[in-house]
């Protein structure tokens, strides 16, 4: 293995990066030319490949975002997609590839390592929704950013005695917003893996504002059927059922950006650097990330199958809690 490329691919997470950084790092020390991949594998059809050494990824490891660029690929879902991208690293003499992502772009990676070309993926997307792994790089960023949200949200949700509904991203996945339920102190949380209904919430709010509670917390998931939107219009027309006038935020993409904390910078350096040092020991069709508590690897064909739903002790921490 001479020549190995690299991108970065779906949605952005804090700590790309970080993972970047120690592709082209360690890759260096084994010998390896690194090639940068912009714009995910969009680039990689296209073409737009460029060098990499150490000095090009000086300076990287505190941003977010990624400075490869990164893209959603619908033609490299194709065969015919596939078979290009074949073609640009055979005429860039490119002997294996390292894929930055989550789910989808790690799906695609899998695609590409079953035409029997070298792949390796790192597991990373805010999502935390890729199966095999504990957490994904740029999950712990994103919940802080969360937190730090929901935790403004409350002091002006007291000062006027407001319910707030928070959504969070996560897509189908609701782990962002269960965990920052917890951490962040709300009232009732609502995941697309747990089935719920205004009613849950309205028993939670009411029983809040009975309290004498100053202020109260939902937490949705972006995938929730009942979001933050629909939780809003359905309370504008039945505020007697909770109590609270109720107002709705929505964090977006807010969670997806700035600089990655200590957590994601550690992670993303290590499983990254994990993943170079196993291509160059001849493996390949894999992803690391951290499972049960250790940098590992995972076929990535492991990818495919659904995460599982949150543990169901957490999500009864989250209704405990809520007093
Ligand atoms: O996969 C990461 C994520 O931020 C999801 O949480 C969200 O649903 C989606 O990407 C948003 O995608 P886009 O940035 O393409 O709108």
């Amino acid at each position: 293995m001479k020549r190995v490329a690299v991108l970065t691919s779906g949605g952005d997470a804090p700590g790309m990066n970080a993972a970047l950084r120690a592709v082209v790092r360690v890759g260096a020390t084994q010998g390896l030319e690194v090639i940068g991949v912009r714009q995910g594998y969009t680039g990689l059809i296209g073409g737009q490949l460029q060098p990499l050494g150490p000095r090009d990824v000086a300076g990287i490891i505190h941003l977010g975002g990624t400075m490869l660029g990164s893209a959603r690929s619908q033609e490299f879902r194709t065969p015919e997609g596939r078979d290009c991208a074949l073609r640009v690293l055979g005429q860039n003499r490119v002997d294996g590839l390292v894929v930055i992502g989550g789910n989808g772009s790690l799906s695609g990676a899998h695609a590409l390592s079953q035409t029997g070309f070298p792949v390796i993926g790192v597991a990373s997307t805010i999502d935390n929704d890729v199966n095999g792994a504990d957490i994904t790089i740029g999950v712990d960023t994103a919940l802080n950013t969360a937190l730090e949200a929901i935790d403004r949200l409350k002091t002006t949700a007291s000062s006027h005695q407001r319910a707030f509904v928070v959504e969070v991203m996560g897509r189908a996945h609701g782990y962002l917003a269960l965990m920052a339920g917890i951490a962040g102190g709300a009232d009732v949380v609502v995941i697309p893996e747990v089935e719920s209904d205004p009613d849950d919430v309205a028993v939670a709010l009411r029983g809040a504002y009975t309290r004498g509670k100053r202020h109260a917390m939902v937490v949705v998931a972006e995938g929730a059927k009942w979001n933050a939107a629909a939780l809003a219009d359905y309370f504008a027309h039945h505020r007697e059922r909770i109590g609270f006038e109720l107002r709705a935020t929505i964090l977006g993409h807010v969670q997806r950006g700035g600089g990655p904390g200590a957590f994601d910078r550690l992670l993303a350096s290590r499983t990254a650097a994990a993943a170079v040092e196993r291509l160059v020991a001849g493996e390949a069709g894999i992803f690391t990330a951290l499972v049960k508590g250790v940098v590992a690897a995972l076929p990535l064909e492991r990818v495919i199958t659904p995460k599982p739903p949150p543990d169901p002790d957490l999500v009864r921490l989250a209704t405990l809690l809520a007093r």
